[in-house]
């Protein structure tokens, strides 16, 4: 990638401007080589972040996706809940493959702990939910809303408490069996929690520092750049999302930095991903779904099925109103727009571009190039109808398309 591009300055956001899985990754992955911390803030292993690099794929959940670069110091922050056995499966699958972690990672004492009864609790929530509504949001699964229950209820288990003894976290546990039990009906394993617990707390309890804000400030004092991985997406956040078929945490650009403590002026630089189509894990409204044939196609494409869960992604066309929506609210400096050529063999792509009175969505029905973008990195190189299909969207989101993406792999990108 061109050095002078993109001028993303001492600390860069990515962020995602649909329902997740735009591909967060692919570009953090893309950038790290300017970095020199690459830090997640929130959210957990709800996320999946797949990379392409040399055809072998790698999918991210806890740490960032920038990790296969050696060097960077990789940070996750507080704003995050975690479930320790995926964060140490996920570094020794890494270790495994050669990347180590252990020499540069920091975790914040402050994120929360992802428990196995988590896990159960959400199971036992999205039952109601489907019993009592006739449907649930569509969680992961991962425990991730429980853990963020309990953060709010100020009773949460901290990293921090990596550095006791386990014997104080395992009656930290024994005290909260009965109300768990009363509360959701699940069993709290205490043993299995605690093995769990002392095998995390083996590897991981050097990790954690003392402060992370004064961390990252040491960083920046040493002109060291920050880039943030955002996970989930501008819609899945708990306050400006589409609540409440959303996350629990904070997924904008302001949670980010608030997961981090990086004071909000330390931001230099926001990037907004969004696909040049649209899709959506999970329950909620979804205004140009497409459930027939072009749903299908593009899902079949984009492979569009989750990279947590496994779930065929709901797929449907742009909605441009979300763009402009998830601009104003992180402010994106510019785009990357992603899976350009998924759309490749649209004889016509429609993009949806308000509302009518009746809340019927508008389409502008922009025509299609019939011809192959993948792996094209030279906006000029791309056909005229594609070259038009990103100008629209830029005209329409008063927003320049700075990063395109051509294809899964790393070197896959337009970067104008
Ligand atoms: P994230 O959660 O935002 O990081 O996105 P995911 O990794 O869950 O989903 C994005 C998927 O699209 C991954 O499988 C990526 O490898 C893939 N991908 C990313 N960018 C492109 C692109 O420009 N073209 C194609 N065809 N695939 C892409
Ligand atoms: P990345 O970072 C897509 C969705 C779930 C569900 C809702 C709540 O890969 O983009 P949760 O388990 O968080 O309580 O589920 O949020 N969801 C995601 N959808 N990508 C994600 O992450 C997601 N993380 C959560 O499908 O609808
Ligand atoms: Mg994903």
């Amino acid at each position: 990638m061109k050095k002078s591009f993109p001028p993303l300055g001492l600390v860069c956001a990515v962020i995602g401007a649909q329902w997740g899985d735009e591909g967060k990754g692919k570009v953090i992955d893309l950038l790290a080589e300017h970095f020199g911390v690459i830090a997640r803030a929130c959210g957990g292993a709800n996320a999946g972040h797949t990379i392409l690099v040399d055809g072998k794929k790698h999918v991210f959940r806890l740490l960032p996706s920038g990790c296969l670069h050696s060097g960077k110091s990789v940070v996750l922050g507080g704003g995050m809940v975690m479930h320790l056995p995926t964060l140490l499966e996920e570094i020794a699958s890494l270790e495994g493959a050669g990347v180590s972690i252990l020499d540069r990672l920091s975790l914040y004492p402050n994120a929360h702990i992802v428990f196995e009864y988590h896990k159960d609790i959400d199971a036992v929530l999205e039952e109601r939910r489907m019993g009592q509504k006739g449907e649930g949001i569509g969680t992961t699964r991962k425990g991730i809303g429980p853990a963020y229950m309990e953060k709010a209820a100020r009773s949460g288990l901290r990293l921090e408490s990596l550095r006791w003894d386990v014997q104080l976290v395992k009656k930290e546990l024994e005290d909260r069996r009965r109300a768990v039990v009363q509360m959701y009906g699940v069993r709290i394993d205490v043993d299995r929690e605690c093995e769990e617990f002392a095998r995390a707390q083996k590897l991981l309890a050097p990790h954690v520092v003392m402060n992370g804000p004064e961390l990252l400030r040491d960083f920046l004092e040493r002109e060291e750049s920050i880039l943030i991985e955002g996970a989930q997406a501008t819609l899945l956040d708990i306050d400006q999302g589409t609540y409440p078929f959303v996350t629990s945490s904070c997924t904008t650009a302001a949670g980010a930095l608030q997961g981090l403590g990086l004071a909000p002026r330390t931001l230099t630089s926001c990037i907004g991903v969004a696909k040049a189509y649209c899709t959506r894990v999970g329950s909620g409204a979804f205004a140009t779904e497409d459930t027939a044939e072009a749903g299908n196609r593009l899902r079949e494409r984009g492979g569009e099925y989750g990279s947590v869960t496994g779930r065929p992604r709901r797929c449907g066309w742009l909605h441009l109103p979300d763009l402009r929506y998830s601009a104003i609210v992180n402010g994106f400096d510019c785009w990357n727009i992603t899976k350009l050529d998924v759309l490749d063999t649209e004889e016509v792509i429609p993009v949806g571009t308000g509302m009518d009175d009746r809340g019927n969505v508008l389409y502008e029905k922009l025509p299609g190039w019939k011809t192959s973008t993948r792996g094209i990195t030279a906006f000029e190189k791309l056909p005229k109808e594609a070259k038009h299909y990103i100008e629209f969207i830029e005209k329409q989101t008063n927003l320049s398309a700075r990063l395109i993406g051509t294809g899964q792999g790393r070197e896959e990108m337009i970067v104008k």
